[in-house]
């Protein structure tokens, strides 16, 4: 399924990008938000887009880049490294940078990858295929204990014991439909109405697959030290563990008088976005300004 990207019409407009601008994309994914940012830009504007997954940096360098040239430069890396990257590039400061968190559709849509109960694929669930840790690793070699507790903490799964416990007398798991049978069996029937009953254990397995909570923290740590005064930072989050980092360290930033919050509240999609793309349903957007470069930020 192609990608159709969140809020797109609300973070650019936030963002407000100018000719002749430095901007800054730090989850690349399909390029939507890179498009968007370069058009609005132009004729000058420049975007500098991070990806740690290689298929979308490779993706980008045949679309994109064909179109827009020099105006975008492709960086194949984790984004809590970009500020290192961006001082490799010459580049000290930006106008304003996206943080689109989590995976994209091509990578959920692509079985191999691992990442989605509805497709059957190997469990891999790496965004970065030349990190160690996968998936795999996790179900069929970790202790029933270490299994139970990331399923309560990075999926607040309240079922985290039983499945841990059906984990590990299931062994060896090699498939995603597998696992999720086997999760499925471990729960109440019935139990979750809303979401599939493997959900929250495929979350807790991305984000320590990832080590996405560690990374979340110092990628918005770098993004708010690269923008200069009056730049603005958007972060769209899809749960609610993302969501708290990007609200506590907004909040700590602020009352060090770094940042402003451009708003109180998250901006959510609206009503038609949601019919249009049911991955909308859980985003969150939240948006700040620099205030003061020379603030103890960092
Ligand atoms: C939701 S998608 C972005 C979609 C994009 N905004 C668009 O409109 O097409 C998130 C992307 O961020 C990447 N990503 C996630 N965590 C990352 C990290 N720590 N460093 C760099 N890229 C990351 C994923 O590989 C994925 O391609």
């Amino acid at each position: 399924m192609e990608h159709i990207s969140v809020l797109l019409k609300e973070t650019i407009y936030v963002i407000n990008p100018k000719d002749n601008g430095i901007y800054v994309d730090m989850t690349l994914g399909a390029g939507g938000h890179t498009k968007y940012l370069l058009e609005k830009s132009a004729p000058n504007g420049k975007v500098i887009a991070f990806d740690k997954d290689s298929e979308s940096i490779e993706n980008a360098q045949k679309t994109l880049k064909t179109v827009y040239g020099d105006r975008l430069i492709l960086v194949h890396s984790d984004y809590s490294d970009s500020l290192n990257k961006l001082h490799e590039l010459d580049i000290s400061e930006v106008d304003g940078i996206i943080m689109d968190i989590g995976v994209s559709s091509y990578q959920i849509d692509t079985p191999d990858r691992g990442f989605s109960f509805l497709h059957n694929g190997t469990l891999d669930m790496r965004m970065d295929k030349e990190s160690q840790l996968t998936a795999y690793d996790i179900v069929n070699v970790w202790d029933e204990e270490d299994i139970a507790d990331i399923l309560k903490t990075y999926g607040e799964e309240r079922f985290s014991k039983r499945i841990a416990r059906k984990i590990v007398s299931s062994r060896p798991i090699s498939t995603t439909k597998q696992l999720a049978n086997i999760v499925t069996l471990a729960i109440p029937k019935n139990f979750y109405k809303k979401i599939h009953p493997a959900t929250k254990t495929f979350q807790a397995l991305r984000i320590v697959v990832n080590n996405e909570l560690e990374y979340l923290k110092k990628g918005l740590i770098c993004a708010i030290e690269m923008l200069k005064d009056e730049g603005v930072l958007c972060v769209i989050s899809f749960h609610s563990l993302e969501d708290r980092i990007v609200k506590n360290i907004f909040r700590e930033y602020k009352h060090k008088q770094v940042l402003r919050l451009i708003n109180k509240k998250p901006i959510y999609p609206n009503e038609e976005e949601i019919q249009n793309n049911r991955r909308a349903r859980s985003a969150k957007l939240r948006c700040v300004v620099k205030i003061n470069k020379e603030g103890d930020a960092v």
